[in-house]
Protein backbone atom coordinates (compact mmCIF):
# COMPACT_ATOMS: atom_id res chain seq x y z
CA UNK A 1 0.00 0.00 0.00
CA UNK A 2 0.90 3.14 -0.78
CA UNK A 3 2.69 5.40 2.14
CA UNK A 4 1.32 9.08 2.14
CA UNK A 5 4.18 10.32 4.55
CA UNK A 6 8.04 9.87 4.81
CA UNK A 7 7.36 8.75 8.35
CA UNK A 8 5.52 5.87 7.26
CA UNK A 9 2.82 6.27 9.78
CA UNK A 10 0.27 8.29 7.81
CA UNK A 11 -2.00 6.13 6.10
CA UNK A 12 -6.00 7.30 6.08
CA UNK A 13 -6.49 5.51 2.68
CA UNK A 14 -10.21 4.05 2.50
CA UNK A 15 -10.97 0.39 2.63
CA UNK A 16 -12.58 -0.86 -0.44
CA UNK A 17 -15.97 -1.63 0.92
CA UNK A 18 -18.72 -3.27 -0.86
CA UNK A 19 -21.98 -1.21 0.55
CA UNK A 20 -20.21 2.42 0.90
CA UNK A 21 -18.41 4.45 -1.24
CA UNK A 22 -15.59 6.36 1.68
CA UNK A 23 -13.46 9.46 0.44
CA UNK A 24 -10.61 10.24 2.79
CA UNK A 25 -10.40 13.91 3.81
CA UNK A 26 -6.77 14.50 4.74
CA UNK A 27 -3.61 12.80 5.15
CA UNK A 28 -4.04 12.01 8.88
CA UNK A 29 -7.63 11.41 9.38
CA UNK A 30 -11.19 12.25 8.11
CA UNK A 31 -13.32 10.82 5.57
CA UNK A 32 -16.57 11.52 3.92
CA UNK A 33 -18.77 8.84 3.42
CA UNK A 34 -21.16 8.87 0.11
CA UNK A 35 -23.87 7.07 -1.24
CA UNK A 36 -26.25 6.05 1.74
CA UNK A 37 -29.34 7.49 3.31
CA UNK A 38 -28.80 7.50 7.25
CA UNK A 39 -32.71 7.05 7.27
CA UNK A 40 -32.60 3.30 5.89
CA UNK A 41 -29.24 2.32 6.49
CA UNK A 42 -28.94 -2.08 6.10
CA UNK A 43 -26.88 -3.74 8.31
CA UNK A 44 -24.51 -4.56 5.79
CA UNK A 45 -23.91 -0.31 5.34
CA UNK A 46 -23.65 0.02 8.88
CA UNK A 47 -21.21 -2.20 9.67
CA UNK A 48 -18.92 -1.01 7.40
CA UNK A 49 -19.82 3.26 8.37
CA UNK A 50 -18.74 1.61 12.06
CA UNK A 51 -15.15 0.26 10.60
CA UNK A 52 -14.83 3.37 8.43
CA UNK A 53 -15.40 5.44 11.49
CA UNK A 54 -12.63 3.56 13.76
CA UNK A 55 -10.22 3.85 10.30
CA UNK A 56 -10.38 7.60 9.88
CA UNK A 57 -11.66 8.77 13.69
CA UNK A 58 -14.10 11.02 12.33
CA UNK A 59 -16.36 10.56 9.30
CA UNK A 60 -18.99 12.70 7.68
CA UNK A 61 -22.06 12.49 5.75
CA UNK A 62 -23.86 15.23 3.29
CA UNK A 63 -27.38 15.93 2.26
CA UNK A 64 -29.07 13.84 5.42
CA UNK A 65 -31.95 16.10 6.54
CA UNK A 66 -32.96 14.38 9.73
CA UNK A 67 -35.83 14.89 12.18
CA UNK A 68 -34.41 14.50 16.04
CA UNK A 69 -35.85 11.29 15.78
CA UNK A 70 -34.20 9.46 12.77
CA UNK A 71 -31.05 11.69 14.35
CA UNK A 72 -31.70 9.52 17.65
CA UNK A 73 -31.90 5.93 15.64
CA UNK A 74 -29.14 6.83 13.73
CA UNK A 75 -27.23 7.23 17.21
CA UNK A 76 -28.41 4.33 19.03
CA UNK A 77 -26.87 2.30 16.14
CA UNK A 78 -24.01 3.00 18.01
CA UNK A 79 -24.83 2.29 21.20
CA UNK A 80 -26.85 3.78 24.06
CA UNK A 81 -26.59 7.57 24.60
CA UNK A 82 -24.08 8.58 27.07
CA UNK A 83 -24.75 11.49 30.07
CA UNK A 84 -23.92 14.87 28.03
CA UNK A 85 -22.19 17.00 30.32
CA UNK A 86 -23.70 20.47 29.83
CA UNK A 87 -26.14 20.14 27.46
CA UNK A 88 -30.26 19.86 27.93
CA UNK A 89 -31.74 17.97 24.99
CA UNK A 90 -34.88 19.40 23.09
CA UNK A 91 -38.11 19.00 24.07
CA UNK A 92 -39.11 15.55 23.99
CA UNK A 93 -35.77 14.51 22.60
CA UNK A 94 -34.13 14.07 26.01
CA UNK A 95 -30.57 13.04 24.25
CA UNK A 96 -30.59 15.39 21.23
CA UNK A 97 -29.08 18.51 22.82
CA UNK A 98 -29.26 22.02 20.71
CA UNK A 99 -25.54 23.89 20.04
CA UNK A 100 -27.10 26.79 18.72
CA UNK A 101 -25.45 30.30 18.42
CA UNK A 102 -27.65 32.75 17.86
CA UNK A 103 -26.03 36.11 15.52
CA UNK A 104 -26.55 38.65 18.70
CA UNK A 105 -24.95 35.82 20.64
CA UNK A 106 -21.63 38.25 21.88
CA UNK A 107 -19.92 35.90 23.96
CA UNK A 108 -15.84 35.35 23.58
CA UNK A 109 -16.14 31.80 23.72
CA UNK A 110 -18.19 29.02 22.22
CA UNK A 111 -19.54 25.66 22.80
CA UNK A 112 -16.18 23.48 21.82
CA UNK A 113 -13.58 25.57 21.82
CA UNK A 114 -10.32 24.76 23.05
CA UNK A 115 -8.93 21.54 21.71
CA UNK A 116 -10.80 18.36 23.33
CA UNK A 117 -12.02 14.70 23.88
CA UNK A 118 -15.31 15.37 24.90
CA UNK A 119 -16.11 14.95 28.98
CA UNK A 120 -13.09 12.86 29.56
CA UNK A 121 -13.67 14.45 33.55
CA UNK A 122 -16.87 11.45 33.80
CA UNK A 123 -15.70 8.39 35.03
CA UNK A 124 -16.73 6.80 31.48
CA UNK A 125 -16.87 9.60 28.72
CA UNK A 126 -18.81 9.07 25.77
CA UNK A 127 -17.12 7.13 23.13
CA UNK A 128 -18.58 8.83 19.54
CA UNK A 129 -20.53 12.22 19.11
CA UNK A 130 -22.87 12.84 16.09
CA UNK A 131 -23.08 16.81 15.28
CA UNK A 132 -25.71 17.11 12.80
CA UNK A 133 -25.65 20.88 11.05
CA UNK A 134 -29.04 22.62 10.34
CA UNK A 135 -27.94 26.42 9.25
CA UNK A 136 -24.35 27.13 9.11
CA UNK A 137 -22.82 30.64 8.50
CA UNK A 138 -21.48 31.85 5.44
CA UNK A 139 -17.69 31.56 6.29
CA UNK A 140 -16.68 30.37 9.57
CA UNK A 141 -17.94 27.94 12.40
CA UNK A 142 -15.95 24.82 10.74
CA UNK A 143 -14.96 22.14 13.17
CA UNK A 144 -10.88 20.36 13.35
CA UNK A 145 -10.08 17.48 14.85
CA UNK A 146 -6.55 15.91 15.25
CA UNK A 147 -5.62 12.07 15.29
CA UNK A 148 -4.52 11.16 18.75
CA UNK A 149 -3.57 7.34 17.38
CA UNK A 150 -1.28 8.91 14.67
CA UNK A 151 0.40 11.26 17.39
CA UNK A 152 1.00 8.64 19.57
CA UNK A 153 2.44 6.58 17.06
CA UNK A 154 4.96 9.13 15.88
CA UNK A 155 6.07 9.61 19.33
CA UNK A 156 9.86 8.29 20.11
CA UNK A 157 9.95 4.83 21.70
CA UNK A 158 11.56 6.64 24.66
CA UNK A 159 8.51 9.04 25.25
CA UNK A 160 6.01 6.22 24.52
CA UNK A 161 7.43 4.36 27.52
CA UNK A 162 7.14 7.00 29.82
CA UNK A 163 3.48 8.10 28.69
CA UNK A 164 2.36 4.37 29.19
CA UNK A 165 3.00 4.70 32.42
CA UNK A 166 1.10 8.07 33.30
CA UNK A 167 -2.18 8.61 34.81
CA UNK A 168 -4.10 11.84 33.64
CA UNK A 169 -6.01 14.39 35.96
CA UNK A 170 -9.44 15.24 34.24
CA UNK A 171 -11.24 17.96 35.15
CA UNK A 172 -14.01 20.63 34.42
CA UNK A 173 -11.96 23.36 36.45
CA UNK A 174 -10.42 25.29 33.88
CA UNK A 175 -13.38 25.34 31.30
CA UNK A 176 -15.57 26.36 34.23
CA UNK A 177 -13.35 29.25 34.51
CA UNK A 178 -13.17 30.07 31.59
CA UNK A 179 -17.14 30.21 31.24
CA UNK A 180 -17.20 32.53 33.80
CA UNK A 181 -14.97 34.68 32.66
CA UNK A 182 -16.17 34.88 28.83
CA UNK A 183 -19.61 33.90 28.18
CA UNK A 184 -22.65 35.56 28.57
CA UNK A 185 -25.45 34.11 30.41
CA UNK A 186 -28.51 32.86 27.74
CA UNK A 187 -30.30 30.02 27.02
CA UNK A 188 -27.89 27.93 25.40
CA UNK A 189 -25.35 25.08 26.62
CA UNK A 190 -22.35 27.30 27.86
CA UNK A 191 -24.78 30.43 28.52
CA UNK A 192 -26.64 28.04 31.18
CA UNK A 193 -23.43 27.12 32.44
CA UNK A 194 -22.02 30.58 33.11
CA UNK A 195 -25.14 31.14 35.21
CA UNK A 196 -23.19 29.41 37.80
CA UNK A 197 -20.62 32.56 37.86
CA UNK A 198 -23.13 34.02 40.73
CA UNK A 199 -24.08 30.78 42.81
CA UNK A 200 -23.12 31.09 46.26
CA UNK A 201 -22.09 27.15 46.00
CA UNK A 202 -21.96 25.05 43.14
CA UNK A 203 -24.51 22.04 42.46
CA UNK A 204 -22.97 18.59 44.00
CA UNK A 205 -23.10 17.44 39.85
CA UNK A 206 -20.61 19.97 39.21
CA UNK A 207 -18.30 19.45 41.96
CA UNK A 208 -18.39 16.01 40.80
CA UNK A 209 -17.28 16.82 37.24
CA UNK A 210 -14.50 19.40 39.00
CA UNK A 211 -13.21 16.47 41.07
CA UNK A 212 -13.37 14.69 38.00
CA UNK A 213 -11.30 11.55 37.10
CA UNK A 214 -8.12 9.98 36.51
CA UNK A 215 -7.61 7.67 33.18
CA UNK A 216 -4.35 6.43 31.44
CA UNK A 217 -2.34 9.03 29.32
CA UNK A 218 -2.49 6.22 26.83
CA UNK A 219 -5.55 4.50 25.92
CA UNK A 220 -6.47 1.35 24.10
CA UNK A 221 -9.19 1.26 21.86
CA UNK A 222 -11.56 -1.29 23.35
CA UNK A 223 -12.88 -2.78 19.24
CA UNK A 224 -9.77 -2.41 17.30
CA UNK A 225 -6.82 -2.47 19.90
CA UNK A 226 -5.63 0.57 18.28
CA UNK A 227 -3.50 2.62 20.88
CA UNK A 228 -3.93 6.77 21.14
CA UNK A 229 -2.86 9.24 23.55
CA UNK A 230 -5.60 10.38 25.67
CA UNK A 231 -5.25 14.17 27.22
CA UNK A 232 -6.14 17.59 26.21
CA UNK A 233 -5.95 21.37 26.77
CA UNK A 234 -8.87 21.50 28.22
CA UNK A 235 -9.90 19.10 30.55
CA UNK A 236 -6.01 17.53 31.88
CA UNK A 237 -5.23 19.40 34.67
CA UNK A 238 -2.57 17.22 35.92
CA UNK A 239 -0.78 13.74 35.97
CA UNK A 240 -1.58 11.74 39.02
CA UNK A 241 1.65 10.97 41.73
CA UNK A 242 3.11 14.61 40.03
CA UNK A 243 3.84 17.96 41.42
CA UNK A 244 1.58 20.45 39.46
CA UNK A 245 4.96 21.86 37.91
CA UNK A 246 6.16 18.52 37.15
CA UNK A 247 3.24 17.97 35.48
CA UNK A 248 2.89 20.95 33.39
CA UNK A 249 5.34 20.47 30.93
CA UNK A 250 4.38 16.98 29.94
CA UNK A 251 0.99 18.19 29.62
CA UNK A 252 1.76 21.01 27.75
CA UNK A 253 4.18 19.44 25.39
CA UNK A 254 1.81 16.49 24.52
CA UNK A 255 -1.16 18.61 23.90
CA UNK A 256 0.67 21.11 21.55
CA UNK A 257 2.19 17.55 19.82
CA UNK A 258 -1.04 16.37 19.32
CA UNK A 259 -2.73 18.98 17.69
CA UNK A 260 -0.47 19.85 15.32
CA UNK A 261 -1.23 20.95 11.73
CA UNK A 262 0.06 17.83 10.39
CA UNK A 263 -2.22 15.15 12.35
CA UNK A 264 -5.03 17.26 11.95
CA UNK A 265 -8.60 17.64 9.28
CA UNK A 266 -10.68 20.39 9.07
CA UNK A 267 -14.53 20.01 8.04
CA UNK A 268 -16.26 23.06 6.64
CA UNK A 269 -19.87 22.41 7.22
CA UNK A 270 -23.10 23.12 5.25
CA UNK A 271 -26.55 22.54 6.23
CA UNK A 272 -27.79 18.87 6.59
CA UNK A 273 -24.30 17.45 7.16
CA UNK A 274 -23.80 14.83 9.79
CA UNK A 275 -20.58 14.11 11.50
CA UNK A 276 -19.51 11.65 13.95
CA UNK A 277 -16.60 11.22 15.40
CA UNK A 278 -14.46 8.42 17.88
CA UNK A 279 -13.15 9.83 21.26
CA UNK A 280 -11.12 7.60 22.17
CA UNK A 281 -9.07 8.39 19.06
CA UNK A 282 -9.34 12.18 18.23
CA UNK A 283 -9.63 15.58 19.92
CA UNK A 284 -12.14 18.08 17.94
CA UNK A 285 -12.25 21.95 18.45
CA UNK A 286 -14.60 24.41 17.84
CA UNK A 287 -14.58 28.31 16.40
CA UNK A 288 -15.82 31.42 17.71
CA UNK A 289 -15.13 33.00 14.55
CA UNK A 290 -18.62 33.74 13.16
CA UNK A 291 -20.28 36.92 15.53
CA UNK A 292 -23.24 38.16 13.51
CA UNK A 293 -24.43 34.51 12.06
CA UNK A 294 -26.56 32.08 13.22
CA UNK A 295 -24.74 28.64 13.90
CA UNK A 296 -27.34 25.83 14.80
CA UNK A 297 -26.46 22.27 15.36
CA UNK A 298 -27.64 19.25 16.97
CA UNK A 299 -25.43 16.68 18.87
CA UNK A 300 -25.73 13.28 20.82
CA UNK A 301 -23.58 11.67 22.50
CA UNK A 302 -22.86 7.49 23.02
CA UNK A 303 -22.69 5.75 26.21
CA UNK A 304 -18.78 4.94 26.71
CA UNK A 305 -16.65 2.87 28.66
CA UNK A 306 -14.00 3.17 31.91
CA UNK A 307 -10.79 3.81 29.38
CA UNK A 308 -8.09 1.39 29.93
C1 LIG B 1 -18.33 20.04 20.23
O1 LIG B 1 -18.95 19.00 20.22
O2 LIG B 1 -17.35 20.22 20.93
C2 LIG B 1 -18.80 21.17 19.33
C3 LIG B 1 -18.18 21.12 17.98
C4 LIG B 1 -18.72 22.20 17.10
O3 LIG B 1 -19.72 22.85 17.45
O4 LIG B 1 -18.14 22.43 16.04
Amino acid sequence: MQILHPSGKFDNHARDYAHITVAPLAAAMGAEIVGVDLRILTDAQFAEIRDALFRHKMIYVRGQQLTHEEHEVFSLRFGPFAEDAYTKGVPGHANVHPLIKEAEDKSKMVFGEGWHTDSPFLPEPPSITMLRSVQIPPFGGDTIWCNSALAYACLSDGYKRIVDTLKVHFSLRNVLASVHAAVEISDSPIGRLATTRDAPTLSEDLQRKIRGNLHPMVRTHPITGERALYLDGSYAVGIDGLEPQEAAPILDYLAHFITQAAFSCRLRWEPNMVAVWDNRLCLHQAFNDYMGYRREMYRTTVMGEKPV
